[in-house]
């Protein structure tokens, strides 16, 4: 059997792609249409790896996924595939709708029909999991309890509104069809293959780069920090285990302010690669206009998970950041790929024209 994993080629599905492969032999088909976030770079340590079928595509083309469930007999499809970066969505919210609901729209539909003509254990065991955000729950004030799956959805910003609909549309393909669905609803990843549009990668960069670290508004909003490797354990996790049409919140109990983990980034980077001034890149940190309708807290109450299906994070914020520094200072090339837009080269010359 194989799974069809969508947006494999992006941060948090190019590493769920590689541990998969280093701890299963189960074969990967990876649907990606490589916009920006897209980077087949992040695969390239399993590119000559037989059991690895990357598809350039759009998770909406019901005629491309419907050739590729029944093409590979798909027992499970992950979907990664989004829009994913808040700013971006203040910008330009248009194609955060088109991906995030149309698009899991129509790839329900597409598994759908496929799932309907699915027999015996074939169709009882087939799985769509689907990745989301603790976004779609809005803001927690200081001191009220960590969100738990009974929390009620109350999204701020144009992406957590379109994840919250695809929630909904996942919800509804499962009450309504019967599909068997789970979903996953985790905080703040980090790790290697960030792309650096977002906070730590971002600031790392910046460090190194001798550029100014933009701290938005008091930088005292409050996030909940996972290494990324612990959100694809509870990924697999939950596609063995999960119980069908439930939600699993998927969390580190790491809940940092954003000042904090700036600072935390200075220090380890003062100690691994001191600038050659002897100051702190604490002292490049500037305090930035305020993100619109910026959430100012999240946390997850990820207890059951832990309950139900024995899951618990392996890193703390501490092991994970440190590991995460490392990563970028050792991989630079990757880090220079992406910032000069090179990465996006070979897309061009292998597919004529690069997606937005
Ligand atoms: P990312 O932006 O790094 O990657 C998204 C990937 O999806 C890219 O490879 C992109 O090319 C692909 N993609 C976009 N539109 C597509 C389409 N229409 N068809 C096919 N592929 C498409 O995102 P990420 O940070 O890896 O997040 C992955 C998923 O996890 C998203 O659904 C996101 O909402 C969710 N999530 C992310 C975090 C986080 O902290 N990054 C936390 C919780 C949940
Ligand atoms: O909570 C899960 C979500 O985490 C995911 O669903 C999103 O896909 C992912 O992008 C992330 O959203 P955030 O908006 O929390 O992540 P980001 O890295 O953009 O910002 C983290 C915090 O840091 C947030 O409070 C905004 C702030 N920030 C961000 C940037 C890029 C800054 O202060 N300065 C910056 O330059």
């Amino acid at each position: 059997m194989t799974i069809l994993v969508t947006g494999g080629a992006g941060f948090i599905g190019a590493n769920f792609v590689i541990d998969w492969l280093a701890q299963h032999s189960e074969p990967v088909v990876n649907l990606d249409k490589l916009t920006y976030a897209g980077n087949l770079g992040n695969l390239a340590s399993i590119a000559n790896d037989p059991r690895h079928h990357f598809v350039r595509g759009d998770i909406g083309d019901g005629a491309l996924v419907a050739r590729l469930l029944n093409g590979h007999r798909v027992r499970a499809v992950i979907n990664f595939a989004a829009e994913s970066h808040v700013d971006r969505s203040i910008d330009g919210p248009a194609a955060f709708i088109q991906t995030n609901v149309v698009g899991t729209f129509g790839l329900l539909e597409a598994v759908r029909a496929y799932w309907d003509g699915l027999q015996g254990e074939e169709k009882t065991g087939f799985r769509f999991l689907h990745v989301s955000t603790d976004e779609v729950y809005g803001s927690l004030a200081p001191t009220a309890p960590a969100f738990t799956e009974q929390h009620r959805y109350e999204p701020n910003s144009p992406y957590s509104a379109s994840k919250a609909a695809s929630d909904h549309l996942v919800r509804a393909w499962h009450h309504t069809y019967g599909l068997p669905v789970v979903t996953t609803n985790c905080s703040n990843n980090y790790g290697p293959y960030h792309f650096p549009e977002k906070l730590i990668p971002l600031v790392i960069h910046h460090a190194l780069a001798s550029k100014p670290l933009p701290v938005y508004g008091d930088g005292r909003q409050v996030r909940d920090w996972l290494y990324v490797g612990d959100h694809c354990s509870a990924i697999r996790r939950v596609l063995a285990e999960g119980r069908l049409g439930e939600t699993y919140n998927v969390g580190g109990c790491n809940e940092k302010a954003n000042i904090e983990v700036v600072q935390t980034l200075c220090a380890i980077l003062d100690e691994l690669r001191p600038r050659v001034d002897g100051q702190s890149y604490a002292t490049q940190i500037s305090f930035v206009k305020d993100r619109p309708g910026h959430d100012r807290r999240y946390a997850i109450d990820a207890g059951k998970l832990e309950r139900e299906l024995g899951w618990r994070p392996l890193e703390t914020f501490e092991t994970g950041i440190r590991k995460t520094v490392a990563w970028y200072l050792a991989n630079q090339d990757w880090v220079q790929d992406v910032t000069s837009g090179h990465y996006r080269d070979w897309v061009e010359r292998q597919y004529g024209q690069a997606a937005p």
